[in-house]
């Protein structure tokens, strides 16, 4: 299929460009670089070994949609591109929702102008809030998001669902990721965060490579076996993988399916710790730090439905994503720099 991935310089975006063309996809990337570097695309056809089309450019600009789908015919669209900090979308939550939503709305309305009706959404677990019980599956009721980011996932499930009831033409699958860390065995594309850190691994890779003196423990009086939070890791490649899963959905013509990506397994931060020191021999000093505003103790997911229905499933484990992780660290310090 001619595959339209918006957002595909990014972290999640480069290794599923990755796994589109293993898989023999056509690959045609929209990103405008405002959190990610072009070079990743060219150690995306490195890997590969086959080439992709890359437009620069935004998902709100209509006449570059436009431009792309007049002259792509594009099957199918995996829309990463977004706004992703946290911290930030409390901050600025006008510029989150304009990116996020407005972006999504033209997109959509250029894709159904011209025909394409099938979109691949890049959801996220914390839909679920604080969820009442763990794990969660796709029943477990969304959440109140407690920041402007996780609103916009959550509003734009709603948006995109509201959309495929009124028009069963349209496949619509929403993938709620857990937690992505790891990087591509090669080493060559990674998480490649501007500034200091705000997620778990990449703050623990920039400490081993002696960019950052410490890690900062977010609370050690949860309710968890060690007292710190626990989370579903899953490595990026097994998420990449379920993108091309996901499109077999879309050849089915499956209409509105919702699929969590995760292990299924839940580590503490300081499980995280030992096993990135015993994968990699690196020592990563830490010390406890107050409780994170908006954090909640346990997540992790029931990702069995996506096994049922699309014969997907995580296949790395822990040691492999801490190795990876530090793999593409270690080769890369600067990131793509
Ligand atoms: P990322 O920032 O590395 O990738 C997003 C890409 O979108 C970047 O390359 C950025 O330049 C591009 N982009 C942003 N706004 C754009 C716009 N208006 N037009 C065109 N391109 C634009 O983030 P990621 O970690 O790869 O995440 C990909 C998607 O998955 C995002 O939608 C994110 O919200 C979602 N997600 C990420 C996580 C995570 O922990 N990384 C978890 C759940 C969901
Ligand atoms: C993991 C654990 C922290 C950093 C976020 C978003 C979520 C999704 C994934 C996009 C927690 C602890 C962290 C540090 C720490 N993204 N921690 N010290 O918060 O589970 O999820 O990324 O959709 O929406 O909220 O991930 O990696 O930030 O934190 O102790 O320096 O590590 O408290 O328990 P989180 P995270």
């Amino acid at each position: 299929m001619k595959i339209l991935v918006t957002g595909g310089a990014g972290y999640i975006g480069s290794h599923t460009c990755v796994e589109l063309l293993n898989a023999g996809h056509e690959v045609i990337v929209l990103d405008n670089l405002s959190n990610s570097s072009e070079k990743s695309l060219d150690r995306v056809r490195e890997i590969a070994g086959k080439d992709l089309v890359f437009y620069k450019g935004d998902i709100r600009d209509r006449a570059c949609l436009e431009k792309i789908f007049s002259q792509d015919g594009i099957d199918a669209v995996i829309h990463f591109a977004g706004l992703k900090a946290v911290g930030e979308s409390v901050e600025k939550p006008w510029e989150y929702y304009e990116n996020n939503i407005a972006g999504t709305l033209t997109l959509v309305d250029v894709m159904r102008q011209n025909g394409c009706k099938n979109i691949i959404f890049s959801s996220s677990s914390t839909v679920y809030g604080t969820p009442e019980e763990i794990p969660v599956t796709e029943q477990t009721p969304k959440g109140t998001c407690t920041n402007p980011y996780g609103w916009t996932k959550s509003m734009l499930e709603q948006i995109l669902s509201d959309i495929q009831k009124a028009d069963p033409q349209w496949n619509v699958i929403l993938l709620r990721y857990f937690n992505p860390i790891g990087a591509h065995p090669s080493g060559k594309i990674g998480e490649n965060p501007n500034g200091i850190p705000n997620n778990l691994m990449p703050y623990i890779t920039q400490v081993a490579v002696g960019k950052l003196e410490k890690l900062g423990v977010f609370g050690d009086d949860y309710d968890t076996p060690d007292g710190t939070g626990v989370r579903d890791y899953i490595h990026v490649v097994d998420l990449a993988i379920g993108h091309v899963a996901a499109l077999r959905k879309v050849q089915e013509n499956a209409g509105l399916k919702v699929y969590n990506l995760g292990t299924g397994v839940g580590y503490s931060v300081l499980d995280i710790v030992k096993n990135f020191e015993e994968a990699t021999g690196q020592k990563i000093p830490y010390e406890i730090k107050p409780r994170r505003a908006g954090d909640i103790a346990a997540n992790y997911a029931d990702a069995s439905l996506a096994k049922e229905e699309m014969g997907w499933e995580a296949q790395f484990g822990i040691r492999e994503m801490c190795a990876d992780s530090w793999r593409w660290q270690s080769n890369n310090p600067n990131g793509y720099e």
